[in-house]
């Protein structure tokens, strides 16, 4: 993962970036690392249950698709993506693109029919959509802090006919997640997906993924991501679940956050298994820097998903409140 022979096209990512990522993948995902950055990104479609089912999408499609680790992911080759966009069944909200990593977040909360959730850093929906076809009824905010990205939020709920369903009350709200600590044990499980430096995310052919990129902006980030995380723990009632997602790899935005909270939360959260198919995935870190090192319940249940040709950069962690 050397700098020596630079893909065709585009610009890299800053010397500190690779640096960084030397050290937090394992050598033997180097390769895939640069692969991710300059080759073209795998397509996955999720179908929306709300509206088809895996089977009907698959035959109505008109381009081959191959099937992913859970029944709503369906792989197309990049060529096929615009007969995707333009086709009746993405107008009709049968399908949503949607990364495979992304994918994992909502199973991963496990959402059940009849509870009440909250999507703390909701925009653009994709999570949430995800979250609402999971759950089909109860009631379910989605809080996002951004106007612009409030009204994308509406439409893209509106699109994939989450809104207007009389069993599920969905609810947009727009301010700072932080706000929901003051909803104290009000929600029977939250999901923080929360803003990160997008590592993930990073390639050639979008130099805005790494735009703004920098080790100060990965420390002050994870400060951000610490409000959210307790401020989603207060929310949360006895018994609970919280699921805490990054698509970056940076350890400070991951299980430096998740650590911060296993302190402060000391017997009142702990970590537990993620309920959802995570083959390639790696265990979280057991260290990083000069620090004494992280719970090894860190590193026992939470998962890092390395970039790669299936999947992009992507941090799950699934927390349980104690009763
Ligand atoms: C990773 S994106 C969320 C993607 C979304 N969950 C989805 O799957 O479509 C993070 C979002 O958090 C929003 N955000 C940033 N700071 C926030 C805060 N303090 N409270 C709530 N949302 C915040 C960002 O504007 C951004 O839309």
């Amino acid at each position: 993962m050397g700098r020596s022979a630079p893909p065709p096209a585009g610009d890299l990512p800053p010397d500190a970036f690779f640096e960084r990522a030397r050290r937090v993948l394992p050598v033997s995902h180097h390769d895939a690392l640069m692969a991710a950055l300059t080759e073209p990104r795998p397509v996955w479609l999720r179908v929306n249950t709300l509206v088809a089912t895996p089977q009907e999408v698959r035959s109505s499609l008109g381009v081959p698709t191959e099937p992913g680790p859970w029944p709503e992911a369906l792989r197309v080759e990049p060529e096929h993506r615009s007969a995707v966009l333009r086709h009746d069944l993405y107008g009709a909200g049968a399908i949503y693109l949607q990364s495979l990593s992304s994918q994992a977040a909502a199973p991963a909360l496990d959402p059940q029919p009849g509870e009440e959730i909250v999507d703390l850093c909701a925009a653009p929906g994709s999570k949430t959509s995800h979250l609402a076809a999971l759950m089909r009824t109860g009631t379910l905010v989605a809080n996002e802090v951004s106007k612009g990205r409030s009204h994308k939020l509406r439409a893209v709920l509106a699109q994939l006919r989450v809104s207007g369903r009389e069993s599920l009350d969905v609810r947009v709200r727009t301010g700072d997640g932080v706000r929901f600590r003051g909803h104290r044990e009000c929600f029977d499980r939250v999901l923080v997906d929360a803003p990160c430096s997008g590592e993930g995310r990073f390639h050639v052919g979008d130099p805005r993924s790494w735009g703004g990129w920098s080790p100060r902006k990965v420390k002050v980030t994870a400060s951000k991501q610490k409000a959210l995380l307790h401020a989603a723990i207060d929310a949360t009632r006895p018994g609970g679940v919280i699921v805490y997602a990054t698509c970056t790899l940076a350890p400070e935005e991951n299980e430096g956050v998740l650590a911060r909270a296993l302190k402060r939360y000391d017997g009142v959260v702990h970590l537990e298994p993620l309920p959802v198919p995570l083959e390639t995935a790696l265990p979280a870190l057991t260290q990083w820097g000069a620090g004494k090192g992280f719970p090894p319940s860190i590193a026992e249940h939470a998962r890092r998903i390395p970039p790669g040709p299936a999947w992009d950069g992507f941090f799950l962690a699934r927390l349980r409140k104690a009763e």
